[in-house]
């Protein structure tokens, strides 16, 4: 393949390899001297047209530790203000010799129409609603690591599925290893077309985490809604929060994660998140390594890997 455009479009034999390319990856992030040569000469630009911590720092931090070349480009900095559009931008970055363009965009399906502009790798930093393929990647790893396999477990996805693209490669992905697949939420925030993806539909949270091994918290986005809020922060803490109390409802030791950022107080209560189950720092982690599995098959010595 040329691109990581989503999860959808993967074959689980295709997901199994990134995440077992993973592994030595993350043993060089543990090392004290991190760097090494495997893609000198290689370039990569991250193109974000909306904000972010976690992705474009770890994307940057899994190029230099593989000791390629990176900058770092936001839409306010450049002159994507100016009105450049996406596929000038593009081609002026590719003219430059770039390699690998990780985009985020506001818009679902911006990096598939770049990916069919351009010759460079185009690797998905999120799209609008539509998804976060590396997001569900570096989720499916730290289950995978501290489960052994995805087969048979039990995943409930919790909050804002509308509006989440993290959601979306996050059910792609899980199904494909053999999860099953709850998603709760107020039926104001689950979009319509769930049924079909295969998962159990909730619209109580009590009910779906019930037994599970593994809840993915999710975030209230409240940038992304149009019209005002329902329910408030207020009642969707009390509904659908994940508290102490709530845990217990879950198999003892199941993981407790969240992509970030985090409303602490609204969707998660501080002593979830900071608790002994929690794994959301080891996700982060987890981010750089699966990030750095990436660059490489894309680029590296085996470029052909994920071609089929
Ligand atoms: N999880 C995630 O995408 O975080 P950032 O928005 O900080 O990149």
């Amino acid at each position: 393949r040329k691109d990581l455009l989503g999860l959808r479009q993967l074959t689980p034999e295709e997901i199994n390899l990134i995440l077992d390319t993973a592994v030595p990856m993350k043993e060089i992030i543990g090392r004290k001297i991190k760097k090494t040569p495997t893609l000198r000469g290689r370039s990569m630009v991250t193109l974000f047209y909306e904000n972010s911590t976690r992705t474009r720092a770890s994307f940057e931090l899994a190029a230099k530790f593989l000791s390629a070349d990176t900058i770092g480009l936001a839409a306010s900095g450049s002159s994507v203000a100016k009105g450049e559009s996406l596929r000038d931008t593009g081609l002026t970055l590719t003219a430059m010799g770039v390699d690998v363009v990780v985009m985020r965009h506001p818009a679902s399906g911006a990096a598939e129409y770049l990916a069919k502009c351009i010759p460079a790798a185009v690797i998905n930093a999120g799209d609008g609603t539509h998804e976060h393929p590396t997001q569900a990647l570096l989720d499916l790893f730290t289950i995978r690591e501290k489960k052994g396999s995805l087969a048979g477990l039990k995943v409930a996805i919790v909050g804002d599925i509308l509006h989440s693209r993290v959601a979306r490669s996050n059910i792609w992905g899980l199904s494909k290893l053999g999860a099953e697949v709850r998603v709760a939420g107020p039926s104001t925030l689950l979009p319509p077309e769930l049924e079909q993806l295969g998962v159990k539909v909730f619209t109580e949270v009590e009910a779906a985490l019930e037994g599970v091994d593994v809840v993915n918290v999710l975030r209230i986005q409240l940038e992304r809604q149009q019209q005002g809020l329902f329910p408030t922060l207020r009642e969707y803490s009390r509904l659908f929060g994940i508290n102490q109390k709530r845990l217990q409802l879950t198999a003892p030791d199941a993981l407790i994660m969240h992509p970030g950022p985090m409303n602490r107080g609204v969707e998660i209560d501080p002593q979830v998140a900071y608790g002994s189950r929690s794994v959301i720092n080891e996700q982060v982690t987890n981010g750089v390594a699966v990030r750095m599995a990436l660059l490489y098959l894309l680029t590296g010595g085996e470029y052909h890997a994920l071609a089929h």
